[in-house]
């Protein structure tokens, strides 16, 4: 073998390639050309090593970032590790004290972790607070804005894009247009016969959640976008069927929240959440479903309400648009979304009052202002979660659904529910935890693991990790050589 192209092979091993951010993301985010940016190289894998993966996504030497080839290169994951940059550049021994502090606090609790994450949500708050430096769509005076448009429009912010991930919004908006026609008519069940009766036309009726659940799987499963799905209706992962063309997303829905509302017609919705397949192959894998929220590429819901509406985020805002009925399109409503700063509204279910831990009771009575240090919330609980967020989202305030004795991880799913919601709160400037940790830097380790949600208005989820970052500490076991677990 040629010495000089082997030696350039070894150099592709250890050191990557050089990579070139797209001029869009150069453009909102001037500063990430300060550093440089390499895709493989070995660091990776080291870095992986030390956190039992096999790789991490990005990890930072000196002036040069290496990012792993799978790697989403969200703007978050860019302007983490660009502070990482900065850090190495302010003290020398930068790498010292951040191995010290990954000892004594663990990678999650590293300080210098902890102000990369807040440096990045601090940035892509406040371009997405300047919406004119987006190109994005306005409706005017004699044109309207369809849900197609604004997909195509916001996808020229990636010059890179292959359009596959536009098309899983435009199947979702198809697949909402069918729930909700579904949705609409299901007073009439009790008429036309009851779930698992024989109706009019001989077949048999469904639950309105196993119906949903079909239509979405249907509406993607051969259209080459996903090679795989979740949802919150099936046990184990749903692969796209032989003989049908895979794509590289992978998408986990829950697909009829609060299905247990209908009966009394309430509104109910759909909620998704999107990720880029790791793995390598055509099948997703549990790998590609097992990924933190904050790896999300998009996100969103639809409320089958007084009206229908989808709200979606690729990461560069949360958007709203509403069914017209009349011509069967979702056209923006809701451009930009931001939830106030602070509250109007609480929803919890407080009958479960009695199984909280006291940390919990004591920052319920904080949002009710019973203990004398602020102005009650207003309580509103709808019991159909994509609802209660809805409401609080656009009026501001606070969803919570806490641990309690019987149920000690919630009831609600990090991967269906919290994950996606989380990633469209945060982009509309508000913040998810589960009172410790922010809901996108959870590492999932199971399909159907349960976490407890606080989610909503900044200075509301704030209160509540203020309240619960000590006391709902989980106890810690002793190992078998006498020391405490780490947390
Ligand atoms: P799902 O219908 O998908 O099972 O979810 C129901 C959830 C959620 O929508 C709601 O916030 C919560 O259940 C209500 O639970 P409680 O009745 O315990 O308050
Ligand atoms: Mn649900
Ligand atoms: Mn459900």
């Amino acid at each position: 073998m040629d010495p000089r192209r082997a030696l350039k092979a070894i150099r592709r091993v250890l050191l990557g390639e050089p990579l070139a951010l797209s001029a869009a993301v150069l453009a909102l985010y001037p500063m990430l050309s300060q550093a440089r940016w390499r895709r493989g190289g070995l660091a990776l894998y080291v870095g992986g090593w030390f956190l039992g993966r096999r790789s991490v996504e990005g990890i930072t030497l000196g002036r040069t970032v290496f990012l792993a080839p799978w790697s989403t290169q969200t703007p978050q994951l860019l302007l983490h590790e660009f502070t990482h940059v900065r850090q190495f550049a302010a003290v020398t021994a930068f790498p010292f004290l951040y191995a010290w502090q990954s000892i004594r606090h663990g990678y999650r609790g590293n300080r210098f972790e902890r102000d990369a994450d807040a440096y990045a949500a601090q940035m892509i708050a406040e371009r997405s607070l300047r919406p004119e430096v987006r190109h994005v769509v306005k409706h005017t005076a004699t044109s309207v804005v369809t849900i197609e448009r604004f997909i195509i429009e916001e996808e020229r912010n990636f010059p890179d894009a292959t359009g596959e991930l536009s098309g899983v919004l435009y199947d979702m908006a198809l697949a909402a247009k069918m729930i909700a026609n579904k949705v609409r008519s299901a007073g009439l069940a009790d008429i036309l016969g009851s779930a698992g009766a024989e109706n009019v036309q001989g077949e048999i009726q469904q639950k309105l959640d196993v119906i949903s659940n079909e239509i979405i799987i249907k509406a993607f499963d051969h259209g080459g976008r996903l090679c795989a799905m979740a949802s919150e209706e099936e046990p184990g992962i749903i692969q796209i069927p032989e003989g049908f063309r895979t794509g590289k997303y992978v998408m986990l829905f829950d697909p009829l929240d609060g299905s247990s509302n209908i009966d009394v017609n309430v509104p109910v919705g759909t909620i998704f959440s999107v990720y880029k397949k790791i793995t390598r192959g055509p099948r997703g894998e549990m790998e590609d479903m097992l990924q933190p929220g904050r790896r999300q590429v998009a996100a969103g819901y639809i409320i089958y309400g007084s009206s229908t509406m989808l709200v979606y985020t690729t990461g560069q805002g949360a958007h709203g648009f509403t069914l017209d009925p009349s011509i069967g399109e979702f056209l923006l409503s809701h451009p930009h979304i931001r939830i106030p700063n602070a509250g109007r509204y609480l929803s919890v279910n407080d009958a479960y009052e009695q199984d909280w831990p006291d940390a919990t009771r004591a920052l319920m009575r904080r949002y009710r202002g019973l203990d004398g240090e602020r102005k009650s919330l207003n309580v509103r609980y709808v019991g159909s979660l994509v609802a209660d967020f809805h409401r609080n989202l656009l009026g501001g305030g606070v969803f919570a659904y806490p641990s309690n004795t019987k149920s000690p991880r919630g009831k609600l799913r990090l991967l269906y529910e919290a994950n996606p919601l989380a990633f469209i709160v945060e982009q509309a400037g508000g913040l998810a935890s589960d009172g410790r940790r922010r809901i996108l830097d959870v590492d999932p380790t199971d399909l159907h693991q349960r976490t407890p949600l606080y989610i909503g208005s900044k200075s509301e989820v704030e209160t509540a990790i203020e309240f619960l970052s000590t006391g709902e500490e989980p106890p810690r076991r002793r190992r078998e050589d006498g020391q405490m677990e780490s947390a």
